[in-house]
């Protein structure tokens, strides 16, 4: 499999406080990010996010161990051309309006002037900033400049997109359309990497995510492998009542439905043998889906867990 980004036992202290030397902000962080994955990189205030996206964007040093961003060290030139970045806290110049930034990030990135103007209004189009391009920067609201600062992540068509809480000061509006941003990137080959606190947001739109605590990772993986199922549900339609009436006593829930069939649920996992042979022999009539842990009560049973809380 080929891996966009991947880390090595990637540790980093920051120094001394004072006559005391800090605890590792980030300590032998060991991910894989595959090709082609929108992954989402959590973790509680301070668990070491920002220090890991600062050590992929060459903007810090390891104090140990080696990360490769596109198959390269962090601090090679070449692949800076191919990596948009949005940081955590962006500085923009309150004097210039947006077309003048976006204008000077496209001359450092090197877009050929004949294209420059066309490219700059096409991602003021996707984050809905056209009609503020004259705008000045300093004029502007909290939500407005995130989508500024998105807006000049993706100016260089990025291979791979790092985007350090891209959704803080957007609305409800402004995160929606982030998310499609991020699938249409996927959809055009662009690989994805942000950290978040909106879980329920990092659920609906990622395929893998890791979670960090203190400067140490929890668990990496794909969500659906992570987001293991803690119970089942089975729908039997109309007509087959002595069907579910002889899994009631198993069931922890049942629910007849206004069509006249059911719904029962079971949280015990040990049912499983017994419900995959009902859906096997009734493949016409019954249903069964598993029913998944959410992020949030997975994220906070992690956190909880954690010794080093
Ligand atoms: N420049 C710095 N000098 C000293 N310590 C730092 C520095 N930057 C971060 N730290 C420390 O490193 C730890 C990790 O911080 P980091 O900013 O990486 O966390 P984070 O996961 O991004 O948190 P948040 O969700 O609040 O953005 C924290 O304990 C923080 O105090
Ligand atoms: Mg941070």
């Amino acid at each position: 499999m080929e891996y966009v980004i991947q880390t090595e036992n990637l540790t980093k202290y920051y120094g001394w406080l004072f006559w005391k030397k800090q605890e590792p902000s980030l300590e032998n962080l060991n991910i894989s990010i595959p090709k082609g994955s929108i992954f989402g990189f959590l973790g509680p205030n301070g668990a070491g996010k920002t220090t890991t996206i600062r050590l992929l964007m060459d903007l810090i040093k390891p104090s140990s161990g080696t990360a490769t961003v596109l198959g390269c060290p962090p601090d090679n030139i070449e692949i800076k051309q191919r990596i948009g970045f949005l940081p955590d806290t962006p500085a923009f110049s309150s004097y210039l309006s947006a077309y003048e930034f976006l204008d000077t990030c496209a001359k450092l990135l090197r877009i050929p002037s004949s294209e420059r103007r066309n490219r700059i209004e096409e991602v003021l189009e996707t984050v809905k900033m056209s009609k503020h391009a004259k705008g000045k920067l300093g004029t502007f609201s909290r939500g407005m400049l995130q989508r500024i600062g998105i807006a000049q992540a993706i100016l260089n068509k990025p291979e791979l997109l790092i985007l350090d809480e891209p959704l803080l000061g957007l609305d409800p509006y402004g995160r929606q359309e982030l998310k499609d941003i991020i699938l249409n990137q996927k959809r055009n080959g662009t690989n994805v990497f942000f950290s978040s606190h909106i879980l329920s947001d990092v659920e609906r739109i990622c395929d893998h995510i890791a979670i960090l605590n203190k400067g140490h990772l929890l668990c990496s993986g794909k969500l659906d492998d992570l987001l293991s199922a803690v119970g089942y549900r089975l729908h039997i339609k109309t007509g087959n009542d002595e069907l579910a009436k002889s899994l009631m006593d198993e069931a922890s829930g049942t629910m007849r439905l206004p069509d006249g069939g059911w719904e029962l649920t079971f949280s015990k996992t040990e049912s499983l043998p017994r419900l995959n042979d009902v859906q096997s022999k009734n493949r016409e009539t019954v249903t069964l889906t598993p029913m998944r842990e959410n992020l949030e009560d997975f994220f906070f049973r992690k956190i909880e867990n954690d010794d080093r809380k």
